[in-house]
C-alpha cells in the first residue's frame, strides 16, 4: 500500500465514523485475523497520523475508530472507572508493564501510566485482544468492569489491563496526545 493510499483509507475510515454519528464503527467480537497482513510498512506507519475530534464523547462512553488498519478505543472514563483502576495493586496484574508507546518500555502499568498524560479520564488503546487478536467488547464488559474478549474469555479492567484469561498483555496504547482541548492526535 502506498503512503498516499494509506492516507486515503485512513481518511475514509474517519469519514465513515463521522457519518455514523453514534460513535462506534466496530462492535462485537469480530475476529481480526488480518492484523499482521494489514500492517503498513514501517515507513508508512511512521508518517501516518490521524486527528480525532472527541468533543462528542460523553463520560462513560467509548468511540471506536480505525487507525492504520486496527480498531482504536477512545474511552472517556467515569470517576468510578478511574477510581477502580487506581485501586488495583500492581502485584495483582498479569502484565505489570504499561504497554504504552508514549512511555518507556518498562513503565509500570499504573492507572496513571495507562491514561492520556494529565487527562486521566481518557483512555486510548488499540482495541485488539493480546491473545489472538479479537476485538474485545467494551462498556463495562467482563468481570473487571472494562472489556471482555469472548473468543477465549479474557477480562480487561477499567484501564484496559488484562486481569483474567489467556491474553498475556494489557491492551496496547498507541502514540497519542491531545493537541487541543477536544482533539486527540494518533500517531
Ligand atoms: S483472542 Fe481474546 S481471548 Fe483469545
Amino acid at each position: 500500500m502506498s503512503q498516499a493510499e494509506d492516507h486515503e483509507s485512513t481518511r475514509r475510515d474517519f469519514l465513515y465514523y463521522a457519518a455514523g454519528g453514534a460513535g462506534a464503527v466496530l462492535t462485537g467480537a469480530a475476529v481480526w485475523p488480518l492484523v499482521n497482513q494489514m500492517n503498513p510498512s514501517a515507513d508508512v506507519q511512521a508518517a501516518s497520523t490521524l486527528r480525532v475530534d472527541v468533543s462528542g464523547v460523553e463520560t462513560g462512553t467509548q468511540l471506536t475508530i480505525l487507525f492504520l488498519g486496527k480498531p482504536v478505543f477512545i474511552r472517556r472514563r467515569t470517576q468510578e472507572e478511574i477510581d477502580a483502576g487506581k485501586a488495583v495493586p500492581l502485584s495483582d496484574l498479569i502484565d505489570p508493564t504499561a504497554e504504552n508507546a508514549n512511555l518507556a518500555p518498562d513503565a509500570p502499568a499504573t492507572d496513571e501510566n495507562r491514561a492520556v498524560p494529565g487527562q486521566e479520564e481518557w483512555l486510548v488503546m488499540t482495541g485488539v485482544c493480546t491473545h489472538l487478536g479479537c476485538v474485545p467488547l467494551g462498556d463495562g464488559a467482563g468481570e473487571f468492569g472494562g472489556w471482555f474478549c469472548p473468543c477465549h474469555g479474557s477480562h480487561y479492567d477499567t484501564a484496559g489491563r488484562i486481569r483474567k484469561g489467556p491474553a498475556p498483555q494489557n491492551m496496547h496504547i498507541p502514540v497519542n496526545k491531545f493537541v487541543d482541548e477536544t482533539t486527540i492526535l494518533l500517531g
